[in-house]
C-alpha cells in the first residue's frame, strides 16, 4: 500500500550547479549524494518536511536520464511514492492493466527496491514506487 510521497525527482544536466541552486539559493540542506549504477544516474537528495527533492544527473552521459534530457530538456522527471508492499502493489496494478518500465523491481538509492510505472499508464506522469529496507514507511527521519 502506498504510504507517503517519497520524493520528487528533477532531471539536471549538471548536478553540481543544481546542488548549488537548491543549497545556496533556495536554502535547502543537502543530505547526500549517491550513484545508482543500475540506473546510470548520479543523485543528490534534499529532505524537506517528510519528503525529499531528488536531483538526477546521467552517469557518464548515458542511461535513461541522458535520453530524457536529450528529448525533453531539464525539468520535473518523476514522482515517487513509498510503499510497504512493493510486490503486492505491482501485482495489483498489473491486474488493473498498468504497464511498468521493467519486469521486476530493481535496486534504488538508500537500499530501496524500486520500479517505475509507464507514463502511458499514469496520464503522462512517470511514477516510481519504492520500498525501503526494514519497512519503516512512516518514519522519514530514520534515513535522513
Ligand atoms: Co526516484
Amino acid at each position: 500500500m502506498i504510504r507517503r510521497l517519497d520524493h520528487i525527482a528533477i532531471a539536471v544536466p549538471d548536478l553540481d550547479v543544481a546542488i548549488r541552486r537548491f543549497a545556496e539559493d533556495l536554502g535547502l540542506t543537502l543530505s547526500g549524494r549517491e550513484d545508482v549504477p543500475t540506473e546510470l544516474t548520479s543523485t543528490a537528495f534534499f529532505p524537506i518536511e517528510g519528503t525529499r527533492i531528488e536531483l538526477v544527473q546521467p552517469m557518464d552521459g548515458q542511461g535513461p536520464i541522458a535520453g530524457y534530457l536529450d528529448k525533453r530538456g531539464p525539468g520535473l522527471h518523476h514522482v515517487c511514492f513509498e510503499t510497504d508492499d512493493l510486490d503486492g502493489d505491482v501485482a495489483a496494478l498489473r491486474a488493473k492493466g498498468y504497464q511498468f518500465l521493467s519486469d521486476a523491481p530493481k535496486p534504488g538509492a538508500h537500499g530501496t527496491r524500486v520500479i517505475f510505472i509507464h507514463p502511458k499508464s499514469c496520464g503522462g506522469v512517470l511514477m516510481e514506487l519504492a520500498e525501503h529496507p526494514h519497512h519503516e514507511p512512516t518514519n522519514a527521519q530514520a534515513w535522513r
